[in-house]
């Protein structure tokens, strides 16, 4: 372990400046080197990056809370379920959830998944080249959301609309002014429970096969979930469970349209897939970092973190820490051991893993069964943003099949 550089400039990380969103590998190495625990830019808050006391703070959500006044920022009315609560309750709403997102449940869902993924593959592989998010990396995952769930496929388009008025209000706004962007998600939020409720009533009337009526019918201790339950837990499933696969699928590809040798490795041998989408979820891993409350004044790596602070425990740093992985700087598909967190850890790892998995083995496999060789569209680059990491533009071409 090293110890913390005493200069405090170094001990300063900024996880928004563009170097960041170019390549946070380089700033997650210069952390573990100089600053394992910093003070973020701007806000000032710890941020800690060490891959032992990450997964520590992960584990103790008696020191690190999850219960924190974040909520409005994301158009909520009340904390979501189970992110925004602390065990023992979140604890009850897991056992709960679990079972309906387990990994036998999803593999129920992967040939119509196959299906998809071909179907969107279709519109463009004769074009011999397209815009991989929104024409790929943004539908997948929001139509297995619709199928699970038990919503019509046709709402499709209304729902990326919900979703994006709350990830992204500017692009519906037009606007960067803050206020103007929070009323947006605010009414973005509305509308996605007055959906929500209409689903509810529906599946209360006319109970379907689906995960929406068995969350209208399930029991905790004997009581049935209230209606304000179901649409905090409904609201987080929609915002937890698309971006974070978007984001994934487009730093996989962009990964690989860069790197053609392990790509072409892929291609030859598909059953390297599951290795390489554990392996890109290390690299990559897209949601940086998860926020916590720290519960009380404590000392973490040097520095001095007080009780109420909002503390970041930055995922991806953890991921590519040489103290836990080895040659932790190497892509390598057939890593033997790689616990990586780019699911989180403790109470709070995440709910839709086995669904996530499925999903980015199905489309990488399609994707390189179908279009083997591709490229980035000559003189473009990606973009990638900070925050969650997405690649907000990647132009492909390939050659189209005669
Ligand atoms: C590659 C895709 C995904 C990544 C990288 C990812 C990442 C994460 C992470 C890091 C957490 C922990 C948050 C925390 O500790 O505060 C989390 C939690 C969660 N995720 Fe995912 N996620 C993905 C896909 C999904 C999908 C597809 C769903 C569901 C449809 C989902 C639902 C959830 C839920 C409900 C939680 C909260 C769990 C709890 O607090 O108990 N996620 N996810």
């Amino acid at each position: 372990m090293s110890a913390p550089n005493p200069d405090p400039e170094a001990r300063t990380v900024n996880l928004f400046a563009p170097e960041f969103a170019r390549c946070p590998q380089e700033v997650y190495a210069r952390m573990h080197a100089e600053c394992p625990v910093a003070r973020a830019a701007i806000t000032n808050s710890p941020v800690i990056s060490r891959y032992e006391d990450v997964i520590w703070a992960l584990r103790h959500p008696d020191l690190f809370s999850s219960e924190m006044e974040l909520q409005m920022a994301l158009g909520t009315e009340r904390p979501m379920i189970p992110q925004q609560i602390d065990p023992p309750a979140q604890t009850r709403y897991r056992k709960l959830l679990d079972p309906h997102f387990s990994r036998k449940k999803m593999a129920e869902l992967e040939p119509d998944m196959r299906g998809y993924a071909n179907d969107l593959i279709d519109r463009f592989i004769d074009a011999g080249r397209c815009d991989f998010d929104p024409d790929f990396a943004v539908p997948l995952p929001c139509t297995a959301f619709l199928r699970l769930i038990g919503l019509p496929l046709s709402d499709l388009e209304f729902f990326l609309e919900l979703k994006n008025g709350i990830i992204r209000p500017q692009l519906k706004t037009q606007s960067i002014d803050q206020e103007v962007n929070r009323t947006a998600r605010v009414e973005s939020g509305r509308q996605i429970y007055a959906y929500f409720e209409e689903v509810i009533d529906d599946r209360t009337a006319r109970p379907g096969d689906d995960l929406m009526t068995q969350l209208v019918h399930a029991e905790i201790g004997g009581e049935r979930l209230s209606r304000n339950e179901i649409l905090d837990i409904c609201f987080l499933l929609l915002l937890a469970g698309l971006d974070t696969v978007t984001a994934t699928l487009g730093c996989n590809i962009a990964y690989l349209a860069a790197n053609p040798k392990q790509r072409r490795s892929l291609v030859e041998k598909p059953e390297l897939t599951d290795g390489a989408v554990e392996e890109l979820l290390r690299w990559e891993t897209p949601v940086t970092g998860v926020p916590r409350v720290a519960r009380k004044d404590m000392t973490v790596g040097g520095l001095e973190i007080k009780e109420g602070e909002l503390v970041t425990l930055l995922l991806g740093a953890a991921d590519i820490d040489a103290d836990e992985f080895e040659a932790s700087d190497r892509v390598d598909f057939e890593r033997a051991r790689n616990r990586h967190l780019a699911f989180g850890g403790g109470p709070h790892r995440c709910l839709g893993s086995h669904l996530a998995r499925m999903e980015l083995r199905v489309a990488m496999q399609e994707w390189h069964r179908r279009i083997p060789e591709y490229q980035v569209a000559p003189g473009e680059a990606p973009r990638y943003s900070p925050g969650i990491r997405e690649v907000l533009y990647l132009p492909l071409v390939w050659d189209a099949p005669r």
